[in-house]
């Protein structure tokens, strides 16, 4: 009887104990850093903190010394912009990172000196193979990896919402090849490239000269073929991000990817034609069941009614949008699909706060 006794009271003194540990974690806030606070991804940033109700104790908004002292607000209160230095980050356990590749390279290794976690939006670290690359649809367990440089990196745009809606298709089919061409909007380059989308636009709507200082040729009424550097195997850098990325992110180097990235003149959502092969027999119908019940996707295909996935309708959301999902006839065991999202929501600020989150929960 003792004895039974005895198990008893240690049951309820371990149940206390995981009762109160429970409670320290979900109020336990942090303090985070938002670098870039200022440009297009930095203020969807703000915006994410604040529906995902990320538990923010301090925010400190971190941009160039040109934006010292403006007002952003951060739930309703009046937050000054500080300018940042190398030594911003101390008191800091996270900093969000999106103000461009120079930039990180040279300020991320002090944010990590003074003891915060660093989720980079830019190109800078993803190749990095001690930094993990993350989209939590795909790869969540990654993000332990962050203990080897303090930093994790947020994927590529384009690539983020390609594997989300490709991700479920490797795992029951085995991806072997994939050929995307991209149709990019401008927001991805940056709030001066969507004033110069806009100042392009009014000034052809006025029978006026355009100027083109953000992209080498006039982007209103255009396309052009030519996003980020090109590389000297002809391919841009974004378009070898595409290979190089998806690989990193599927845990997989034998997928196969030839991109062709295209800027659009849209301002919000870059949408994919996707072309995929796999090992074995797939069929379209399959595909979109699958694709029904994936994290982070939603179906919108219903060609009868003119039901397809647009950069209109993706804007402003974090799913990614698969559509026109259909058998490739031009080969044993081929899909073609069209896939569309917010780029600065999914393809930049979303995916890194979700990384964000993940890390609070888990790993701090
Ligand atoms: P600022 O607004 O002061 O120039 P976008 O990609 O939309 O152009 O935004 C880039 C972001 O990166 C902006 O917040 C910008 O701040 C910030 N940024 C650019 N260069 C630096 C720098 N050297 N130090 C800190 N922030 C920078």
């Amino acid at each position: 009887m003792d004895h039974i006794q005895k198990s008893w009271s240690t049951f309820i003194i371990i149940a206390q104990m995981a009762e109160e540990e429970e409670k320290r974690m979900s109020s336990k806030k942090f303090n985070v850093a938002l670098a870039g606070a200022t440009g297009a991804v930095g203020k969807q940033m703000i915006a994410c903190l604040e529906e995902s109700d990320f538990p923010v104790d301090r925010i400190k908004l971190l941009a160039s010394n040109r934006s010292k002292g403006r007002e952003l607000s951060f739930k309703n209160q009046s937050v000054k912009v500080e300018e940042m230095t190398e030594d911003s980050f101390g008191g800091m356990d996270i900093a969000l990172f999106s103000a461009g590749g120079g930039t990180s390279t040279h300020f991320a290794p002090y944010a990590t000196k003074a003891g915060c976690v660093v989720v980079d939006n830019s190109s800078a670290w993803r190749m990095d193979p001690d930094v993990p690359l993350v989209v939590p649809e795909v790869n969540p367990h990654a993000v332990a990896g962050y203990t080897k440089k303090g930093i994790i990196a947020n994927p590529n745009c384009s690539t983020i919402q390609m594997v989300v809606a490709l991700n479920p298709i490797h795992q029951k089919y085995r991806i072997k090849r994939v050929v995307v061409s991209t149709y990019q909007a401008v927001s991805g380059t940056g709030i001066k490239a969507m004033d110069e989308l806009s100042d392009q636009t009014r000034a052809i709507m006025n029978f006026s000269e355009t100027e083109s200082n953000v992209y080498p040729h006039q982007i209103a009424f255009n396309c052009l073929p030519h996003i980020d550097v090109f590389q000297e195997n002809g391919y841009t850098k974004e378009e070898m991000k595409m290979l190089n990325e998806t690989r990193k992110i599927m845990e997989d180097d034998s997928i196969q990817v030839t991109a062709t990235t295209v800027r659009v003149p849209v301002f919000y959502g870059h949408s994919e034609a996707v072309n995929i092969e796999t090992e074995g027999p797939i069929s379209a119908e399959d595909v979109k069941s699958m694709l029904a019940e994936a994290p982070g996707v939603k179906v919108v295909d219903d060609p009868s009614r003119n039901v397809y996935p647009m950069p209109i309708d993706a804007a402003g959301q974090d799913l990614t949008y698969v559509g026109r999902i259909r058998d490739d006839f031009s080969i044993p065991n081929g899909i073609n699909m069209w896939i569309v999202a917010d780029n600065i929501r999914k393809g930049a600020a979303t995916n890194t706060v979700q990384i964000a989150e993940i890390l609070a929960q888990d790993y701090l």
